[in-house]
């Protein structure tokens, strides 16, 4: 009788659905609470389900040892993120299929909703990362707050929750923010493509759910079509990747990795 195999995977991807596995557990860790379990079951959620999270991790898209500032931050899951991700390196954890780990000089979260902030700052509370930095978190509207020197900045499903002038007015202000640190500049971007009027639909239909599972009212929104943001990253001297983020899900997000050029001209 002829017997099945298992189908077994290949070592590096073994490997690295194993460290994934670990960095995930780890990372959700930081926000368990007996007191508000919520912020623990969002992050198993959020960093287990949303292909965002480990797309970063495994493209490399996280530039180790940038300031990052990360506006409309939520609880600070990326925080939690490259606390861990520094961690597991440190520990040679890390799968070699990988990129270089990423790791933060500083990270500073912008959100304005007070619980979100709350809850961001209850976890991070007493992390340090490896340059000895402790994670920020502050309760502002990133229209008005005053914006970090960075390297690295991250508007992760944030920016339609403006209005077109103040999304136009936060790039400029973002633009001027990496110009201003001297070396080449990232800001990484999620935005849903209007133009995909279906996926774009669906996608403003469960951001309704979530924002109101978080306890928040439901805000209007402003998209735009891929294009109009790629153009208007592009007039503002980015030069822009998009990566598709919709495979294997019913939304039409695309990731924007918009780098800008170091005042000498490396990137
Ligand atoms: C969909 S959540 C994404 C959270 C986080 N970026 C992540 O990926 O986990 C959008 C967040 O942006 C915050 N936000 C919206 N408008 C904001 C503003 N003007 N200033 C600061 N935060 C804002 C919301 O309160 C919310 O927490």
């Amino acid at each position: 009788m002829k017997r099945e195999l298992p189908v077994v995977a290949p070592p590096s991807q073994a490997a690295c659905d194993a460290a994934w596995k670990a960095l995930h557990r780890a990372a959700c860790a930081v926000y368990w609470r007996r007191a508000d379990r919520w912020p623990w079951f969002w992050a198993r959620g959020k960093l287990g389900r949303d292909p965002l999270f480990r797309g970063l991790i495994e493209r490399g898209d996280l530039p180790p040892g940038a300031r990052v500032l990360d506006l409309g931050c939520g609880q600070g899951l990326v925080a939690a993120l490259l606390h861990t991700a520094e961690a597991l390196a440190r520990q040679g954890r890390w799968p070699q299929a990988w990129p270089a780990a990423p790791w933060a000089r500083s990270y500073t979260g912008v959100e304005l909703m007070a619980r979100d902030a709350a809850r961001a700052q209850a976890a991070l509370q007493g992390l340090a990362f490896g340059s000895g930095a402790a994670p920020q978190v502050v309760c502002a509207d990133f229209r008005a707050a005053e914006l970090p020197a960075s390297d690295l900045v991250l508007l992760l499903d944030v920016l339609h929750y403006v209005e077109p002038a103040a999304q136009d007015a936060l790039l400029w202000r973002v633009r001027q923010v990496l110009a201003a640190s001297g070396g080449p500049g990232r800001l990484v971007m999620r935005v849903a493509d209007a133009t995909d009027r279906r996926r774009y639909a669906i996608g403003q239909w469960v951001d309704r759910l979530v924002t109101r599972a978080r306890g928040h009212a439901r805000p209007p929104v402003w998209g735009r079509p891929l294009a109009a943001w790629t153009a208007q990253l592009q007039a503002l001297g980015f030069a822009v990747r998009p990566v598709p983020m919709s495979r294997g899900t019913p939304f039409a997000n695309v990731l924007l990795v918009a780098d800008l050029a170091a005042p000498g001209g490396a990137r």
